[in-house]
């Protein structure tokens, strides 16, 4: 027997529980929708493959069905999200949570495909059917996506949604990635690209009030992030490559807009983004 100790707020098509069984925890996922219920399975079968170096994943203990609704359950790990961990961490113990991640990106693995760019093409194509003729920033962001060649963005492993809210940080220092998902393309450099906006456009803090500790500690862990990847031999088109994709993104939001505090967030992202992209451009 086991008893539902307390929700999670989660933030998009899922519920999550908190369960005790005997004296131990475990957590429930559960679509929120049937029509989430593919995308959930989808989620349970990575998780259960997931292999990277330095950081794990809940383990599955198994899943079932609902009122018609998916679910698995998983190993509860006690610990808070970076996002949480980012208001207080110790300055110095940023840089070896960066070293942790990017061991753990398949870097190496990764390999070019002839249709890469074609994806991109179609994938952009569809993105401007959302976006309205006045939106002036996100109609320049589209035009820079036009004219950008993505075919050096290599396909890999990508854990798809690697945001500082989907990695949790348990008290003995281990980095677990959870909510993985698969991406309308996989590479690493879409998970750098997702890092990239928490810790330069500050996506998880939108709804609040950002202060001096939280800003010091995401530029820190951008300045290391980005002294990393351009110390590889590639590492100036690396970063090119992950700022469109990270331009990319933020114009994916759009049609998900629903508060005030979001709209404002895809505002101002852009411009700075684009700003980034041109600074880039005189460096290279
Ligand atoms: N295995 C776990 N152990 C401890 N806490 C967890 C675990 N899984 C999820 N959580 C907590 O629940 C929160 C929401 O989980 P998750 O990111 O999987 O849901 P979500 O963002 O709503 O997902 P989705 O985008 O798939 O709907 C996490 O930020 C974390 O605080
Ligand atoms: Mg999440």
């Amino acid at each position: 027997m086991f008893e539902r100790v307390k929700e999670f707020s989660g933030h998009s098509g899922c519920r999550l529980f908190l369960y005790m069984s005997g004296s131990s925890y475990f957590v429930r996922k559960m679509s929120g929708h049937e029509s989430y219920n593919q995308r959930l399975k989808k989620q349970l079968i990575k998780q259960k493959h997931f292999c990277l170096p330095m950081v794990k994943t809940p383990r599955i203990f198994g899943y079932g069905e609902e009122g018609g609704l998916f679910y698995f359950d998983m190993e509860y790990v006690q610990g808070v999200t970076l996002a949480n961990a980012m208001r207080r961490i110790q300055v110095n113990e940023i840089e070896h949570l960066v070293e942790l991640l990017l061991q753990s990106i398949p870097i190496s693995q990764a390999r070019y495909h002839v249709n890469t760019d074609a994806i991109f093409r179609r994938k952009i194509l569809r993105i401007s059917r959302n976006i309205g003729v006045n939106w002036e920033i996100a109609r320049e962001s589209l035009a820079i996506l036009d004219g950008y060649d993505f075919s050096k963005v290599p396909l890999s492993f990508c854990c798809g949604d690697l945001t500082l809210e989907n990695i949790i940080l348990s008290p003995s220092g281990q980095i677990y990635l959870i909510d993985l998902l698969d991406s309308f393309f996989n590479s690493w450099m879409m998970d750098v690209a997702k890092l990239l906006q928490d810790l330069e456009l500050g996506w998880s803090y939108r709804h609040e009030r950002r202060n001096f500790n939280i800003n010091l500690r995401l530029d820190t862990a951008k300045a290391i992030l980005l002294s990393r990847l351009l110390a590889f031999s590639n590492g100036g088109e690396y970063i090119e490559n992950i700022y469109m994709l990270l331009l990319l993104n933020v114009l994916r939001i759009i049609p998900y807009i629903k508060d005030e505090a979001t709209r404002q967030f895809v505002d101002g992202a852009l411009l700075n983004v684009i700003r980034k992209i041109h600074e880039l451009k005189k460096e290279l």
